[in-house]
Formats: C-alpha cells, sequence, structure tokens
C-alpha cells in the first residue's frame, strides 16, 4: 500500500493561524504534500482564505466576510488571535495578514516544488453560484482549470453540497473533486457519488463508525481523503484502513508516524 498524501488543514492550524501565509508555507517546510484552503467572497467580489463566515474568532475584525470589501480585510490581523503569537521568537508580520486565493496560489507556485492544493467552497446555496464561477476564472488565470501537465500546483475541489459540485463540473470538467461527508447518503459506501467526483471525503467520526467505508470505496475504484486526524488513534486507524489522503492540523505529527512506520 503506497503512503498517503499528507495535507494541512487551513494550512495547518495547530502550529500557526490558520490560513496565513505563514502557516501554509510552513506545513510545506515541514513536507506536507499539499494545504487545504476554505474560501469565501468579499463584498466586492475577491476570494479569500477563510474559514468561517464571520471574522471574529480569527482576527481583530467584527462581522461577516462577505459583508466587508478587500480592502477592509487587508487592514486586519489574522494572527495575534493564536497562542503561537506570544510564544514565537520573531513576529510572523506580514505573513498574518488575509490571504486571497490568488495570493496563495503565487505563493504555492514560487515554492517550486509540487503541491497539492484542496480548495473547499463554503455555503453553495447561499451565495449562489459566484463563488464557483470566480474559483473557476481564477483557477483559469492561473492556468489549473485545465490539464496542465507540467504544473507543479495541481488544485481538486471539495464541497459538503453536490450542488458545488455540480457547478465545478459544468465550469470546468478536468478539475478533480472531492465530495465531503459527515453522514454517509444512501450509495456512496458503493461509490455512487455525485457529479462525476472520484474522491470521498469522510470526517474521521463517520470513519470510526464505519470501520469498512475505506474498504468499500476502494473496491469500488473511489480514493478517499480522510479529515480532519489530529489523534494518534485515529492515525492509527485511517493508516490501518488504508486512505489515499489524510487531511490534519498536524502534518509534521503525521509526516513523522509516515517516516518511522
Ligand atoms: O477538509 C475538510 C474539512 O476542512 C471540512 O471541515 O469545517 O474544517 O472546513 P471544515
Ligand atoms: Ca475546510
Amino acid at each position: 500500500m503506497s503512503r498517503p498524501l499528507v495535507f494541512a488543514h487551513r494550512g495547518g492550524a495547530d502550529a500557526l493561524p490558520e490560513h496565513t501565509l505563514a502557516a501554509y508555507l510552513r506545513a510545506l517546510h515541514e513536507g506536507a504534500d499539499g494545504v487545504e484552503c476554505d474560501v469565501r467572497l468579499t463584498r466586492d467580489g475577491h476570494l479569500v482564505c477563510v474559514h468561517d463566515r464571520r471574522l471574529d474568532r480569527t482576527s481583530n475584525g467584527r462581522g461577516r466576510v462577505s459583508t466587508k470589501t478587500l480592502a477592509e480585510l487587508d487592514a486586519l490581523d489574522f494572527g495575534s488571535w493564536h497562542p503561537s503569537s506570544a510564544e514565537l521568537e520573531e513576529p510572523l508580520g506580514e505573513h498574518t495578514r488575509l490571504l486571497t486565493l490568488d495570493a496563495l496560489l503565487e505563493a504555492l507556485r514560487d515554492t517550486g516544488r509540487p503541491v497539492q492544493l484542496l480548495i473547499e467552497t463554503k455555503h453553495p446555496s447561499r451565495y449562489g453560484a459566484e463563488v464557483e464561477r470566480r474559483l473557476v476564472e481564477t483557477l483559469r488565470r492561473h492556468k489549473l482549470a485545465d490539464p496542465v501537465p507540467d504544473s507543479p500546483v495541481r488544485v481538486t475541489v471539495m464541497s459538503f453540497a453536490a450542488l458545488a459540485l455540480r457547478r465545478i463540473r459544468a465550469l470546468a470538467p478536468a478539475i478533480p473533486t472531492v465530495y465531503l461527508l459527515e453522514i454517509l447518503p444512501p450509495g456512496v459506501s458503493r461509490g455512487r457519488l455525485p457529479f462525476g467526483a472520484r474522491i470521498a471525503g469522510p470526517g474521521v467520526g463517520l470513519v470510526r463508525s464505519r470501520p469498512q467505508l475505506i474498504e468499500s470505496l476502494r473496491a469500488a475504484g473511489i480514493r478517499t481523503f480522510v479529515w480532519t486526524v489530529n489523534q494518534e488513534a485515529d492515525l492509527d486507524l485511517v493508516l490501518a484502513q488504508g486512505a489515499d489522503g489524510i487531511i490534519t492540523d498536524r502534518p509534521r505529527f503525521v509526516i513523522d508516524r509516515l517516516e518511522n512506520a
């Protein structure tokens, strides 16, 4: 069985503030194969890397991301809330500003190494098709939406919503997609994923409660990326079952385990 891919969830949200350039670059430096990023739309139509609907938890701002302009968000500090800011010898400075998807794609390209980027779109029904439309437009601008054999950056789009996968397939059928799962809809364990998705993304809680899930998906030709695997017992479980990808807040912990297996 080949080694699973290791993805830094939100850039590796344990060691450094999530979705900051500092976190993404550190995770890649530690040896992660790729990173996971949530995207949302600003009021003026920019895709930015933020998980929560509101700014309150991860910045010194208040209110909803979708009601702010990029310039307003750019003035905020997305780093000081995190425990690491009190412990680091050198402040993260510019690297804790808001990241646009454009800036993240450029930074990943500039690493000069192969990187897999998992992009999760949030709330496709609340914001209409605009997120997916802008996402594909951005990826096309970076030459990442259609097959480019020698591109070091490879993008996969993920969603809990079949609707988002349908839109991506219609706009850019070459982009691989992951169907994220918290529960198990009928037919999925037998490989019936919506709209051409070839990868399932179960939460680790679902894998715990369905010990045969990864194996039955594999038998149906479906790969499995499991999130969010941060604990030893969960890592043992997904490694034993042969997951194809591990999405974790603690990439170094997972890589150490794989290297010492
Ligand atoms: O990788 C999937 C995972 O990120 C989904 O959960 O809430 O962390 O976006 P969440
Ligand atoms: Ca996510």
